[in-house]
């Protein structure tokens, strides 16, 4: 079979999920942040991903916006920043988070080589609406799949079970692009035929399943999705 559907998790895969700490860093009014951005982003980040899990095993499912905003205040507090202000707008930052700069370029090839293109997130579709605007993308993706649909976060089969509910696809039709390896190791165990976006150098996740394919940035999809 060949690949006729390309996902895409969203949060670190196709939006810059640092780019909010950072350039809240660089406003006038945020010296407090300056030093302690790059530490303040990895563990938010890693408090929104943990809070998904517990959330997703404990069945007790609140979304994603929420999450997003438990985990900030768990890393300011952490990071020593009390400040109301701050948090707003690092939560606007995150509300309309910048995509990496080869993100509107591959989605356009792949619509013109005639791929399916969808986005499948954590994220609620408020945000996500969001981040789509502002990166500008909307008119590249078929369709923007939310979690809030199925009530629980990944790696839950429920969420992955969605792109089949819109597409009419086979796992085996679908290749799955995100940059976190734990997702991207439940889709292949899934079915999906995976790409994990390693930008970071990171070690490979010692799971039940390996990704197939592992990649630098998401320049060389349209290419894979041709040839996988
Ligand atoms: C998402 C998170 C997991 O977009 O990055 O689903």
């Amino acid at each position: 079979m060949s690949i006729t559907t390309c996902v895409f998790d969203a949060y670190g895969t196709l939006f810059d999920v640092a780019a909010a700490a950072r350039e809240a860093a660089d406003q006038p009014g945020n010296e407090a942040l300056k030093p302690v951005w790059a530490t303040l982003a990895r563990d938010w980040r890693l408090k929104q991903l943990q809070y998904s899990w517990l959330r997703a095993v404990a069945d007790d499912h609140t979304d994603f916006w929420q999450v997003t905003g438990d985990a900030l205040d768990w890393a300011m507090e952490a990071s020593g920043l009390d400040d109301a202000d701050l948090r707003d707008r690092l939560m606007d930052l995150y509300f309309r988070l910048s995509a990496y700069p080869e993100v509107p370029a591959m989605l356009a090839q792949l619509k013109a080589d005639g791929m399916a293109t969808a986005i499948l997130s954590n994220g609620e579709p408020k945000m996500l609406a969001g981040a789509v605007d502002s990166a500008g993308v909307g008119d590249r993706l078929d369709a923007v799949l939310s979690v809030e649909d199925v009530g629980v976060y990944k790696p839950h089969r429920k969420v992955y079970d969605m792109v089949d509910d819109r597409f009419g696809c086979a796992p085996s039709d679908v290749l799955f692009v995100s940059s976190n390896g734990w997702d991207a190791a439940h889709a292949k165990g899934y079915g999906f035929v995976t790409a994990w976006v390693n930008r970071a150098g990171e070690p490979v996740d010692r799971l039940s399943w390996r990704p197939d394919h592992i990649l630098a940035d998401l320049s060389g999809i349209p290419k894979l999705a041709k040839e996988a």
